[in-house]
């Protein structure tokens, strides 16, 4: 592509990207294919010869669109947000334009100090104290990973530069909740610590850790000469957003010299909101951090902000420094690289430089805010339906709820939420996600997609009622 043709289409992808968002509204949220559509209209094997960009551009409205489920729709209520603020979305393609990479200071020196000073703001933003450092991951997926190595690291006293995990004499044990998200089990796993030395303890009746279950759990491994290694709490568990209590948890970690990993990936956002922060009082006891940026804050997919408290004993457990990366400066400055897995960095503090920037504090307040009071009121109208359950308490902006009609209950009950549920998706007028609660379906209402305004969420609760009714 010459530089004439990427500015003509550039502009033509920017326009299109402006009209997808202007008439999102009229796609059905859903995308309404069949597995292996697209496959099937796309050729079996690639051009041999270059092809004009415009006929790139007409598939991609043809073939790509069609096959999307909106994740940016006003009616998308599944999952967790994954907003995308456009101003955001201009960091993300100016860091693909720029194609700089920081596999050192000295490589990028301001992909390296923009994030360090992006990050610090969002620390500040969180009200965390100045003992925590931050560092941008792709995912919370990968932040958990590296936080449980870097517990690994701690309670083996650095036994990956001797035998590793393998000389250990006894096995180490990761204690995390029921209802922790699955990439805990991934992460524990892919650092080796093995399914069998991971602890799921009780939760109470809103689905948080019982510090008193714990506490049990870690005396009885204790007894049998096993080392605990780590806690992982989660504030805002991905099926009801419950909270486990991080004061008695982090009492727990403080007396025993336990790792304690905060994922906070979803409720992270809500933390920039002084009245949420008593979902993590307690929180300065802990190791490290995850909030997902990524999520309901607006930061184009992927920024995942991964906080430590021991910046050294990170970049200990994470350092390489082979000669051809080392430079006169590495003294003064931080090399990113030591802080995660990867070697090559994206220019991902572009994209919340240019959030913080565009939508300052008080905006990104004023829209969280905005949700969690239409969160509220959809709730409100829930528990004034006789048929109507919510079933966890509404701490953020998600619902956890069941349509309960007289003499429906087990497996039919299941049934008939299944069969609403999957078909309010499939007829395009909004996004949900079926998931299991207790052992019994429900359906998690997310809401906080920038553009979901009160008109939308009443015109879900319109259309849940005429659906139960089908
Ligand atoms: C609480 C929690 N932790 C971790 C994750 C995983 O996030 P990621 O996709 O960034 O790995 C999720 C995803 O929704 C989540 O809800």
């Amino acid at each position: 592509m010459t530089l004439e043709e990427f500015r003509t289409y550039g502009h033509q992808l920017i326009d299109r990207i402006t009209d997808y968002h202007g008439g999102i509204a009229d796609r059905p949220v859903m995308a309404q294919v069949r597995p292996g559509e697209l496959i099937a209209s796309l050729p079996e094997e690639p051009p041999l010869q270059g092809e004009n960009f415009a006929a790139v551009l007409a598939d991609l409205d043809n073939l790509i669109l069609p096959g999307l489920s909106h994740w940016q729709h006003p009616s998308f209520f599944g999952y967790f947000p994954a907003n995308s603020n456009l101003a955001s979305v201009l960091g993300d393609y100016l860091s693909t334009g720029l194609g700089v990479l920081g596999l050192s200071w000295q490589s990028s020196p301001a992909l390296t100090e923009l994030e360090e000073t992006s990050v610090d703001w969002v620390r500040q933003m969180l009200g965390l104290s100045a003992n925590w450092s931050g560092v941008i991951q792709d995912t919370a997926s990968t932040s958990t990973l590296v936080a449980l190595i870097s517990a690994r690291e701690k309670a083996s006293d650095y036994a990956l530069v001797k035998g590793g995990l393998q000389a250990q004499a006894q096995p180490l044990i990761i204690y995390t909740s029921a209802h922790a998200h699955s990439s805990v089990d991934k992460a524990a796993l892919l650092a080796g610590f093995g399914k069998d030395n991971i602890r799921y303890i009780d939760t109470d009746a809103y689905y948080a850790m019982r510090p008193e279950a714990l506490a049990a759990a870690i005396e009885r491994d204790l007894a049998e000469g096993l080392v605990p290694c780590a806690v992982v709490a989660t504030i805002g568990t991905t099926s009801t957003t419950a909270v486990d209590p991080l004061r008695p948890i982090g009492a727990l970690t403080r007396q025993h010299d336990l790792w304690l990993h905060v994922d906070s990936a979803m409720a992270g956002s809500a933390m920039i909101l002084p009245e949420c922060r008593w979902m993590w009082d307690g929180i300065e006891q802990a190791n490290s951090i995850v909030v997902n940026a990524h999520k309901w804050l607006g930061v184009a997919f992927d920024c995942s902000l991964y906080f430590v408290r021991d910046p050294q004993h990170l970049i200990r457990v994470m350092s390489t420094n082979p000669s051809y990366l080392q430079s006169g400066v590495d003294s003064e400055v931080k090399n990113l690289r030591d802080w995660g897995i990867p070697l090559g960095r994206r220019f991902r503090a572009l994209k919340l430089w240019f959030l913080l920037r565009s939508e300052g504090v008080e905006g990104l307040q004023r829209r969280l805010r905005r949700d969690l009071d239409n969160a509220q009121w959809l709730a409100a109208q829930i528990c004034a339906s006789e048929e109507w359950k919510v079933l966890a308490p509404v701490h953020l902006q998600t619902l956890c709820l069941r349509h309960e009609p007289a003499g429906l209950e087990g497996e039919l009950l299941d049934r008939h939420t299944r069969g609403w549920a999957d078909a309010l998706n499939a007829s395009g007028h909004a996004y949900v996600t079926p998931a299991t609660l207790d052992g019994r379906w429900m359906v998690r209402i997310s809401i906080g997609a920038l553009p979901t305004e009160r008109e939308h969420v009443a015109a879900l609760w319109e259309r849940l009622q005429e659906i139960v009714r089908c």
